[in-house]
């Protein structure tokens, strides 16, 4: 065989070989990928069962999945909680990227009434020891929305403390306090003004 042909078939072995590679780890990147979003499901269903009084729906949330936009929210999806047919409670899946390293994602469960019946702390970067204690397992801070709504305080007295509001600060942790109020408090907002639609849209699929 001439040198440039050896030269040409060992190029051609090489160029085959790296689309193999490429191919084989794009395939695994799916994967990985596939298996996260899956895991980042499960984990927020594992917490919207939590969330939700037992025997309060009896329905397939993840078959009423609806995205929606909020304004000054980052992503917005919500679920609805059925009981025989009928709405019970809305589950907003909301992304905050105001947290003091970013994005803040967390679940909203509010009542057909529009009261909040609980919430969780999906992802979040912010500092361990200092803002990460708006967790539910770091310290029982978030707990205090539970039962609130938009009169309960009224909407000009969702804010931390330390902001003139109504709501205790996470100490040191202003701007993640503020972030997570603000976040809840846009739900309520939304709830206020769309949830008959949001109710009715997803309870007719
Ligand atoms: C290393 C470091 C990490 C911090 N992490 C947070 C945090 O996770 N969340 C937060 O709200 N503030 C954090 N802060 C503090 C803020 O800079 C700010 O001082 C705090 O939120 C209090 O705000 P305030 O004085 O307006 O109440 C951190 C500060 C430092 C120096």
């Amino acid at each position: 065989m001439k040198e440039s042909n050896t030269l040409a078939l060992a190029l051609a072995v090489f160029a085959g070989l790296g689309l193999v590679a490429a191919l084989l780890l794009a395939g695994l990147n799916a994967l990985t990928e596939e298996r996260i979003t899956d895991e980042r499901r499960d984990h927020a269903l594992r917490a919207v069962s939590a969330m939700l009084p037992a025997g309060s729906y009896d329905n397939d949330l993840l078959d009423t999945e609806a995205p929606i936009e909020i304004r000054g929210l980052e992503e917005a999806t919500t679920y609805t909680a059925r009981l025989s047919g009928n709405a019970t409670a809305l589950v907003f899946d909301i992304v905050t990227a105001n947290g003091y390293s970013g994005d803040i994602r967390l679940l909203v469960a509010v009542s057909a009434e529009g009261v909040v019946l609980g919430s969780r702390i999906l992802e979040h970067r912010e500092t361990p020891g200092l803002g990460d204690r708006i967790e539910r397992d770091k310290s029982d801070w978030l707990a205090q929305f539970d039962g609130r709504s938009l009169g309960r305080p009224p909407a000009e007295e969702w804010a931390p403390d330390r902001r003139g509001g109504a709501f205790d600060t996470v100490t040191s942790a202003t701007i993640s306090s503020a972030a997570v109020v603000d976040a809840i408090k846009r739900v309520l907002l939304t709830f206020e003004s769309r949830g008959d639609v949001l109710l009715r849209e997803t309870q007719a699929k």
